[in-house]
């Protein structure tokens, strides 16, 4: 037998194991072998890469001047639990963050809870408080950039059935400050603090429930992290390496 005339071509890799873990856990890692020939092409696996709040397909996750104050993805300081871009309709199926450099502060990790179990433990709880969720639509407004005048608003279940999966949307930020992307001005008072209304009450359970549940997750150097974000609430820790690097991108 002779191996004359077979050529070398781009290394097939599967992935199916990563598609489990992210179908049985809500999110998965993948590592550089896994992707480096093809991150576009690989994330395509997993659902089309599509335009964020700015337009692009890949946003910048690193430090840029001007957010020193606000909990904000381009600044360093820690985000609040929440779901992405809760006002698009549908919010994108999987978030992907592929780092370049991580923080070698011991911060800027990406915490991770089921917000399907957080409905599950609510409805064990309170179970007023889970029908509230389902008799109750919320608003949610997203100022695109800190600052900035366009807003989205729309008003949308806490949890919405489709034919493709359950919908679930959380934001510290809007519970707490009225929108996704907080300016200066709303963060000087909380809707949260010192109230006793229903969506107080999630906030508040939500966030304790996320502190004692979350995955804080280090993404390595040159790996991907991508989770269900109809499933999974995100949140990022504070950090004070100049040099963290990663691309965010949205997948339908
Ligand atoms: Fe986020």
């Amino acid at each position: 037998m002779s191996d004359q005339g077979i050529v070398a071509s781009t290394p097939f890799v599967s992935l199916g194991h990563r598609h489990e873990e992210l179908s049985a856990r809500g999110w998965t890692v993948l590592t550089p072998d896994e992707f480096a020939y093809d991150v576009l092409g690989t994330l395509h696996e997993f659902g089309p890469v599509i335009p964020q709040f700015n337009g692009q397909t890949a946003f910048a996750i690193t430090r840029k001047p001007g957010y020193e104050d606000l909990p904000y993805s381009q600044s360093m300081n820690g985000i609040g639990p929440h779901t992405e871009a809760p006002v698009y309709g549908p919010p994108p199926r999987y978030l992907a963050l592929h780092c370049h450099q991580q923080a070698t502060c011991g911060g800027g990790h990406t915490g991770l809870v089921d917000g399907y179990q957080l409905l599950t433990y609510l409805e064990r709880t309170d179970p007023e408080l889970r029908e509230w969720i389902d008799d109750t639509p919320v608003e949610f407004v997203a100022t695109a950039k800190p600052g900035e005048a366009a807003q989205r608003r729309v008003k949308e279940y806490i949890l919405t059935p489709t034919e493709d999966g359950d919908i679930f949307r959380f934001s510290y930020n809007q519970f707490h400050y009225g929108d996704v992307n907080p300016s200066k001005e709303d963060l000087q008072q909380s809707k949260v603090t010192n109230s006793t209304s229903p969506l107080a009450r999630f906030a508040m359970l939500g966030e304790a429930y996320f502190v004692q549940h979350n995955t804080p997750v280090l993404i390595p150097d040159g790996c991907m992290l991508i989770w269900d974000n109809w499933r999974m609430i995100h949140a990022r820790s504070r950090y004070t390496d100049p040099a963290r690097n990663l691309t965010r991108y949205w997948l339908a």
